[in-house]
């Protein structure tokens, strides 16, 4: 069997033999390279056929082999392995690992990416003075964003990108750093003084000590908290093309440096429809107030004056696999912290909405935010802390994906084309 398919254009009665090319899987990531329809012409002047593909929801931008999703049937892999799998046994830093690098690490290749993470989580004090010119009231996750961008100015060799030692010492200022910003953000938000890292702590440790240590000098992270959050890391650390992900390539595609394409990422991973997600779930939650409340909200996302947020996804046409992980998670983390009241609203809001026809023929599942939200407040993260959670998690994925791109002999410049509407060529008289 050829592989390729034949168009017939019906302005014109040419028949056109276009190649397939395939991934991995060839029912499951088969695409025409899209610059073949612009041999379908009507003419010789003619520019040739173009796509039309509004929020790119059927247009393959990239090859990649790092994150796999079947989404009608919620699968979600990292290099082929399964994310049940990793959120089960691995670290955070060890997946930020296998992203980069395609393998997990062995012991000593851990050993050495975990030493190097380490010892660069100290921001310049510079940064700081920075950071503490934000106003008292200033939103983390804007504080994230633009401190972020600020580090370019602190390593201008970062626009080297091409040079993959100046690239890898970017990948590991940034995860390492992407914690202790985050952390500084809640601090000045709360009027705290910044607690700096500590180096005999793992990476998720590290962070709750950055936030929440006081006046102790050895800050122990309680065990089941540090874990759980090494498990919403690996859950967050990729996701395949998403907004922020695309952000990050189409930014790193004009060979910006690594620190203001990762300041983009962030800044697309701020809105409401993507990271922001979780902290509108819990207002949601919050707005619903208890479970009697929650089939007349039902009906009134039903009646589209709002989505239920933290419900529906792109891809996921089924159960997200990591709101799955999620729920079971959540369990863990209240008996250390006691019980989060929400979880009864939001237990109750999938149930009903599961058994309702609107929800069931639009496949709309609970997806990664639907439970986040709330473990991320039983452990005492203010909810405006929550896309930065994730953007520290994220930054691995962004990074991984970025250095794809660069090495990658297909890709140039991000530059769509457009279906012009507007008026036929007028003058001003
Ligand atoms: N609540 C109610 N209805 C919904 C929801 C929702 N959360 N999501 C989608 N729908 C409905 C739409 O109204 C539409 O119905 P229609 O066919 O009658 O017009 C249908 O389902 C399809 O929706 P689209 O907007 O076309 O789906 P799309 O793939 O563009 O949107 C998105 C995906 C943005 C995630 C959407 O489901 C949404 O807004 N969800 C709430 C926000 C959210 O939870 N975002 C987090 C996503 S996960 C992440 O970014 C990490």
């Amino acid at each position: 069997m050829p592989d390729s398919v034949t168009i017939i254009d019906n302005r014109t009665g040419e028949r056109y033999e276009l190649p397939v090319v395939y991934g991995t899987y060839p029912t499951y990531g088969a695409a025409i390279p899209a610059a073949n329809l612009r041999t379908i012409k009507q003419s010789e002047d003619d520019f040739g056929l173009m796509t039309y593909d509004p929020g790119y929801t059927n247009t393959a931008s990239c090859k990649s082999s790092i994150t796999f999703i079947d989404g009608e049937r919620g699968i979600l892999r990292y290099c082929g392995y399964p994310i049940e799998e990793l959120a089960g046994s691995r670290s955070f830093l060890e997946v930020a690992y296998l992203l980069l690098e395609g393998e997990l690490p062995d012991g000593n290749q851990l050993t050495d990416w975990t030493w190097h993470v380490t010892h660069h989580t100290i921001i310049h004090e510079k940064i700081k003075r920075f950071m503490d010119g934000f106003r008292y009231d200033a939103h983390p996750m804007g504080m994230l964003v633009s401190t972020v961008a600020a580090l370019s100015t602190f390593y201008p060799e970062s626009r080297q990108i091409q040079d993959p030692d100046v690239r890898h010492k970017q990948i590991v200022r940034l995860i390492a750093k992407m914690p202790t910003i985050a952390a500084f953000a809640y601090r000045y938000s709360a009027g705290m003084p910044y607690a700096y890292p500590d180096n005999d702590l793992s990476y998720t440790g590290n962070f709750l000590n950055m936030m929440y240590r006081s006046t102790e000098t050895g800050y122990k992270p309680d065990p089941v908290l540090e874990r759980a959050l090494d498990v919403l890391f690996v859950l967050h650390a990729d996701h395949e093309q998403n907004c922020s992900t695309s952000t990050m390539r189409a930014v790193g595609s004009s060979h910006a440096d690594p620190y203001v394409a990762v300041a983009a990422a962030c800044a697309a991973l701020y809105g409401p429809l993507h990271g922001g997600a979780n902290e509108r779930v819990l207002r949601m939650l919050e707005e619903i107030g208890n479970v009697k409340e929650v089939p007349k909200y039902v009906e009134r996302v039903k009646k589209g004056e709002f989505r239920l947020m933290g419900f529906g996804h792109r891809v996921y046409k089924n159960y997200d696999p990591r709101a799955k992980i999620l729920r079971e998670l959540a369990e863990q983390v209240f008996a250390v912290t006691g019980k989060n009241p929400l979880i009864d609203i939001a237990v109750e809001l999938e149930r009903i909405a599961l058994e309702d026809e609107y929800f069931v023929s639009r496949k709309l599942y609970p997806n990664v935010d639907f439970y986040s939200g709330i473990i991320y407040q039983a452990m005492g993260f203010p909810t405006a802390m929550f896309p930065v959670l994730f953007a520290i998690a994220r930054t691995a994925g962004w990074l991984a994906q970025w250095q794809e791109m660069l090495v990658d002999e297909d890709q140039r410049i991000a530059r769509p084309r457009q279906v012009y509407t507007g008026a036929d060529e007028r003058h001003v008289d």
